[in-house]
């Protein structure tokens, strides 16, 4: 079984929380780890009518029989993460290694009143560079530090690799994307850290060998939001002309959109390590696609824009997901793979 990462290709907000709840459905991991920044991700996840918007704990939540962890690379503000545990009712199986660093509300304030931080970069506000600074100056406090999260603390790299050595299968979920790499994103529009699959892994404490798989999630149409270079990025009017109009989970921010970008999916695959590709958007390509759950039933439209997507990444794309509800998703892993 062995270790999978899903991971964003883009600028986030690909869909990767609804890959992962689709994964974790169908693959039944016994733990869904969380790697990446921290509490400035959104992660959506819709299922069965209800929509769910989470920023600390992993998104596949929603798969019941998962413990919930959060690697010690992650950044955690308690605040958030009591709240969402509280509200999804997970305070049985969602768990904290006592090594992650804590955000503080001097970090949200230094990141909101700092004109570099909020105004050019665009930030979410969070905390999360401030906080990553006070990291790297080993001043920041760690979740072992506070007593409301002495009830959910562990060691995640333990808890991982020994379900790995058992032979179970373990979810590992990235946040953010490719191009917001602190290393190989368009710097200096990017976030506080590595977001690339290798982080991931490392993040949670899992070793390059563990990995068995790494999913890099695209968006058919790519977005950003905040600042920063984004090369196919197409006129607002063009995009309200095409319906495919998109806001923020955390911020509320209207999401810059643009064309698919082969040669940056490509580069972003080849840094990622991808072995497979989850597209997610395909009805926004093609509205007849929505919902579709066969490959049979795909537009031709479709078919020839995923097989275009599988050139220029060289690698296949196993997950078509064609609407935001979990179900609405073309697996052909059994049939790729
Ligand atoms: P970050 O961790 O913040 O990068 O987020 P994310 O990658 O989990 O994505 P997020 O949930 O922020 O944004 C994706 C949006 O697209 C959400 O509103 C999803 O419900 C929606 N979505 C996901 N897949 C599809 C799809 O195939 N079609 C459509 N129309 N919407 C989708
Ligand atoms: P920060 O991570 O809040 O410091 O923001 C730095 C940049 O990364 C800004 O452009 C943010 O909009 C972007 N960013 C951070 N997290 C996410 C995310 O989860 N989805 C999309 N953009 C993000
Ligand atoms: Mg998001």
């Amino acid at each position: 079984m062995g270790a999978t990462i899903i991971v964003g290709g883009f600028w986030g907000d690909e869909g990767k929380g609804k890959i992962v709840a689709h994964v974790a459905y169908s693959d039944k991991p016994v733990i869904i780890a969380r790697g990446g920044v921290g509490p400035n991700a959104g992660h959506t996840v819709e299922i069965d009518g209800q929509k769910f918007g989470v920023r600390m704990i992993p998104s596949g939540f929603v798969y019941k029989d998962a413990k919930l962890l959060i690697g010690a690379g992650v950044l955690v503000n308690p605040e958030v993460f009591l709240k969402e545990v509280e509200l999804l009712k997970v305070a049985d199986r969602a768990r904290v290694d006592y090594r992650c660093a804590i955000i503080e509300p001097k970090h949200i304030e230094a990141d909101k009143g700092s004109e570099h931080l909020s105004k050019k970069i665009g930030t979410t506000g969070t905390g999360c560079g401030p906080a990553n600074v006070d990291r790297v100056n080993r001043v920041a406090k760690q979740a072992k530090d506070i007593p409301e999260l002495k009830d959910f603390l562990t060691d995640v790299p333990l808890e991982v690799n020994q379900a790995i050595e058992n032979g179970e299968f373990v979810l590992l979920e990235g946040s953010q994307g490719f191009g917001l790499s602190l290393y190989y994103g368009t710097y200096p529009y990017v976030t506080s850290k590595d977001t690339t699959a290798s982080a991931i892994a490392s993040d949670v404490g899992v070793g390059p060998t563990r990995v068995d798989d790494v999913i890099v999630v695209f968006k058919c149409f790519p977005t950003r939001v905040g600042a920063g270079p984004f090369p196919t990025e197409m006129p607002q009017e063009e995009a309200e002309k095409l319906g495919i109009v998109e806001y923020g989970t955390v911020t509320g921010r209207r999401r810059r959109i643009g064309y698919w970008d082969g040669e940056f999916a490509r580069y972003s695959a080849m840094v990622n390590g991808a072995t497979q590709v989850a597209l997610t958007g395909v009805d926004k390509l093609d509205k007849e696609c929505y919902g579709v759950t066969e490959w049979e039933k795909l537009t031709s439209k479709a078919k020839k824009f995923i097989e275009q997507v599988e050139e220029d990444v060289k690698v296949p794309v196993t997950l078509i997901s064609t609407g935001p509800e979990t179900k609405q998703i073309i697996d052909l892993r059994k049939e790729k793979l």
